[in-house]
């Protein structure tokens, strides 16, 4: 297993306040949620930088956690976070050309591994589809407390829709004001398809001077108070 010095990213007051609202939510959503995918609408909304900053944050509180990139198709995650030192990633790994332990890494953070997604391929769906995939997260299980796992786009690509059969839960990350409400719940109502219950919907990039004490609540847990006071209404 390979040892790596991640880049610094650095998280403003509010988002590491945020993200520690994020992992309250999962830390009491019960035991049988271990594996939790985030999605999105579109890319380029911030998927890949808050799976780090979950992960991360639950390293952060003892929690032994592995970050999984399954985004094949358009990675960037490891550009922001390493320095050129991994060579082989998840696309090895599925097309066997590595084995897991070549392609888990150990990172500065104690109890944060990372998987990055390796050489970028144009069909990732076959690798997603062969039982490997599926094996493999469900023998990770025993190793870790939590698996977050980094997805392409649900809006935009199927790849998302495979990667959710090994998931317990899904995070939706919402790029503040870019999004349309219809396109948004249209993400929604495929996750409740897919069975892949929506724990929180994490609203990003939000101008923090036009939000003013709104961005204090800036992830908020999808089924609580939020949704009983629509329903309510
Ligand atoms: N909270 C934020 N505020 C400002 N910029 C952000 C924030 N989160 C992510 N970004 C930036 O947005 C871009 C896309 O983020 P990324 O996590 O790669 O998106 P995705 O994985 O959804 O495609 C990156 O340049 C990233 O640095
Ligand atoms: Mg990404």
């Amino acid at each position: 297993m390979n040892t790596i010095k991640l880049k610094p990213l650095k998280l403003t007051y509010g988002v590491k306040e945020e993200m520690n609202n994020l992992r309250t939510n999962l830390l009491f959503s019960g035991a049988d949620i271990k594996v939790v995918m985030m999605t999105s609408c579109i890319s380029g909304e911030g998927k890949s930088e808050t799976s780090y900053n979950l992960a991360r944050s639950l390293a952060e509180l003892g929690k032994k956690t592995l970050l999984v990139d399954t985004d094949l198709r358009k990675s960037a995650l490891i550009r922001v976070l390493d320095n050129g030192s991994v060579q082989n990633g998840l696309s090895h790994y599925l097309s066997g050309q590595s084995t897991i332990n070549d392609v888990v890494n150990k990172t500065n953070i104690p109890g944060l591994n990372i998987i990055f997604a390796g050489r970028l391929v144009p069909n990732p769906i076959e690798l997603f589809s062969k039982k490997l995939f599926e094996k493999t997260i469900e023998n990770l299980r025993s190793v870790y407390d939590y698996i977050v796992i980094d997805t392409p786009p649900l809006g935009m690509v199927v790849d998302a829709s495979v990667v959710s059969r090994v998931c317990d839960a899904s995070i939706l990350v919402i790029e503040s004001g870019n999004i349309k409400r219809k396109f948004a719940q249209r993400v929604v109502n495929k996750l409740k398809e897919l069975k892949c219950p929506l724990l929180g919907v994490a609203l990003n990039k939000v101008d923090r001077k036009k939000a003013g004490s709104y961005y204090g609540k800036q992830y908020q847990k999808y089924y609580g108070k939020e949704e009983k006071r629509k329903r309510e209404k």
